[in-house]
Parts: structure tokens; sequence; C-alpha cells
């Protein structure tokens, strides 16, 4: 196992009716900022208990983050936060919103342009305490320091990353998600689900806890995933997704062993220039990925193909192969095409795509870092 340093500080409260719980994660005289999207929140009465948990707070409201939220609208609620002297920030919504806050908690006291917060990853000195009513299981924000921002003027989507965007708190109510249409509740299963496998299928270090960990979220997510589906008011089953939603992310099963986020990498480019929703830029990514690594990945392959998908006849590459298919068979099971032509998306982009991401500088991806441009271009050619 590699050396590893780990602390979360998310306190985490989970459950039916735990948004009343909120006031008493706040401080009584915050002025406190809430943040949601294009207004899932009124419809299914979350924005209602949010408000009356708040009754006795100062609330202001920003409306409008959109999915993959663009730093257009961020630069927005900033001048807010700083009009209002806002002290508190609290996202209700998906993982847009809640990144967002994040973008906006970190950018609200940053001297410069804050883009370049993502862009040169420069040092974030001072954030605003923010807290999280999260009603989607997918990214598992609620309990990590990541943000995604999009700059919708370049089509460039960035990842940040620092300490003082932790939530102090994140409520995941189950019953929030019920009013997710099927889609989204697939794209979180196709997103929790590889979040889980880029820090799974690299090369042993003799991990095991990690491995189980890691195998165990990935059979629930294809245990649990298509009871969701199936029944949009199960608790059960929506509590346990929403739940591996979080642990895929949170650091834990990330400890001392090699990471290969490849397939965000790529991925995120088809969000930026054709739009694609993150879960189904993955889809057409893994198993492609799988494919094209199979030499370098062979015995996690080997692993997971027995371990998750009960595959033992045949001989390796036989094994490996049904391992793939299966991956793929899930994807499309739950909803998301694995396929580049079903996004509308052929050769031709291909070429733009890998163009986009030489602009932005050199590509070295995965675990080994040996994931040039022409190797991206190979995946990307699988997936057709
Ligand atoms: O905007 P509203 O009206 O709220 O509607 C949203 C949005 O249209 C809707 N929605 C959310 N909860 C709902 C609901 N509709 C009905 N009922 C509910 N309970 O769902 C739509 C999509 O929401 P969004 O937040 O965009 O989805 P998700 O949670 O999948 O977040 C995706 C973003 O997270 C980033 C992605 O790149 C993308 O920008 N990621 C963030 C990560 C992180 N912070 O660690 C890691 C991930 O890999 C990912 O990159
Ligand atoms: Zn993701």
């Amino acid at each position: 196992m590699q050396n590893f340093i780990f602390q979360n500080p998310v306190k985490i409260l989970f459950g039916k009716n735990q948004i009343a719980s909120i006031a008493a994660e706040i401080p009584v005289n915050a002025r406190v900022l809430m943040i949601y999207g294009g207004g899932s929140i009124q419809q299914n009465g979350v924005y209602k208990q949010v408000k009356q948990a708040l009754a006795k707070h100062i609330v202001f409201e920003f409306r409008g983050i959109e999915p993959n939220p663009c730093l257009e609208t961020l630069i927005e609620a900033i001048d807010l936060v700083r009009t209002e002297r806002i002290d508190f920030l609290l996202a209700v919504g998906g993982g847009s919103v809640l990144d967002g806050t994040k973008f906006i908690a970190a950018a609200s006291s940053f001297e410069g342009d804050p883009w370049d917060i993502l862009a040169k990853q420069a040092p974030i000195l001072h954030a605003l305490p923010l807290g999280a009513v999260m009603t989607l299981p997918a990214t598992g924000s609620e309990m990590n320091a990541f943000f995604v921002v999009t700059k919708a003027a370049t089509q460039e989507k960035l990842v940040g990353f620092s300490p003082s965007v932790y939530p102090q708190f994140s409520v995941l109510d189950p019953t929030t998600t019920f009013s997710l249409p099927p889609w989204q509740i697939s794209n979180g299963i196709v997103d929790a689900f590889t979040h889980t496998i880029e820090q799974y299928l690299t090369y042993p270090v003799n991990a095991p806890l990690q491995d189980r960990m890691a195998e165990a979220i990935l059979k629930t997510l294809i245990e649990e995933g298509p009871k969701t589906l199936k029944n949009s008011t199960d608790y059960d089953a929506r509590a346990n997704v929403m739940w591996c939603a979080t642990m895929a992310l949170n650091g834990l099963i990330g400890v001392g062993v090699p990471q290969d986020w490849s397939t965000h990498e790529i991925g995120h480019e088809l969000t930026a220039l054709y739009g694609l929703a993150h879960a189904q830029s993955l889809a057409v990514i893994l198993p492609s990925m799988m494919q094209f690594k199979r030499a370098a990945k062979r015995e996690k392959l080997l692993q997971y193909a027995e371990r998750i998908w009960n595959i033992t006849d045949g001989n390796e590459n036989q094994r490996i192969d049904t391992a793939i298919v299966n991956t793929k068979s899930f994807f499309e099971s739950v909803g998301v095409s694995t396929c580049l032509a079903n996004y509308r998306l052929h050769s031709e982009q291909i070429s733009e795509i890998c163009q986009h991401m030489k602009n932005r500088g050199s590509v070295a991806l995965g675990e080994y870092s040996n994931i040039g441009l022409e190797d991206v271009e190979k995946v990307l050619t699988l997936s057709l």
C-alpha cells in the first residue's frame, strides 16, 4: 500500500426529515446565501423545508446555477455575496449547485481573476463556510473538496480542489431524490460506478481493504441501481444508492492506491464541447479505456471480472472481454448509451476533441501518466 494522509471533516446528516436539523448547524447570526438550480427544489418541496428550517436565520437566495455550472453565472453570485456581506453558503440541489457553491466560497475573497483558481490552480487562502442539502446522488461532492466549473466563453471544463471548501455538513435525505427524472438517476449510478472504477481498476498494490470496499460499492450499485429505476419511491434502494455515491468519492476507497482519472478527464471535454451530461460522457469512455488499457490493467481486470461479474470460465482474454461487455451492458441497462454515435458524435469530432485538449497543454493521463493525445484518439475511436 502507498503512503497516505486521510482527513475528511464533513458531517453527514442522513435520512428522512434531516433537513429540519440544518438550523442547528448554521450560526444563528449568519447571513446565509441559499444557492440553488433551475427550480427542482421548488417543485419537490425541498425549498419549503429549507426555508422552514431557517425561519430564524437571515436568508438571501441565488437561483439559477445550471447543470455543469458556468463561471459566468457564478460570478453573479459572487457579486451578491460581496454586496450583501454573506458569511455562510448553503447549496441546495445536485452536484452542480454544490460545486458552484464551493467555487463561490473560494472565489468571494480571492484577489485577481477567479478563473485562475481552476486554470492556474491558484492557492485558496480563505473560503466562506458552506453546507449542503444534496438532492441527487452521483458526484460525491457532498463529502469531498472537489469542484468542477465550466467557462462557457472558452468551452473549458476544469476541476478544482481545496480542503477549505469541504462542506461543514451535508444533508442526504433519500426522499428528496424521489422527484428525479429516471435519466438523472441513471446518470448518478454511472457516475458513482465510474468514480469507484477509477480508484480500483489500476494495478495491485496489496490493498485488499480498499479493493473490497470498492467492490462492495460496485456490487451494491449493480444490485440496487435497477431497483431505484423500477420504483422511484423505493426508500431503501434510494438510500443505498445515495450512500454508495457518497462513499465512491469521499476519499476513503482511494487512499493508498493508484488512481486513473483518464475517463473523467476525457469525459469533461465531451461535456464542454458537445453538452453530453457528465455520466453520458463517462459511459462512452470507460469501456473503451478498459479495452485500450487491458494489458496494463490485466490483473485488476481479472479480479473485477471474477468478484463483480462472477466470471471464472474461459482464458484470461475471454474473461476480460466478458467483464468489459458486462460493464457496457450494465450502463445500457440503466439507460445510458455507451456509443458516441448515439450522441451524434463521429470521427470528425474526435479530431476536434483532440485539438481542444492539445490547445490546453500536454496530455499525460492514467495511473502511469502515459496516456497521450494519440491514445485519447484511439480510445475515442473505440467508442464510435
Ligand atoms: O437545476 P435544478 O432545477 O435543481 O435541476 C437539476 C438539474 O437540472 C436536477 N435535479 C437535481 N436534483 C433533483 C433534480 N430534479 C428533480 N429532483 C431532484 N431531486 O438534475 C439536473 C442535473 O443536476 P446536476 O447537479 O447537474 O447533476 P449532478 O449531481 O450529476 O452534477 C453534475 C456536475 O458535477 C460534476 C460534473 O462534472 C457536473 O458538472 N462533478 C463533480 C464532482 C465532484 N465535485 O467531486 C465529481 C464528478 O465526477 C463530477 O465531475
Ligand atoms: Zn464523475
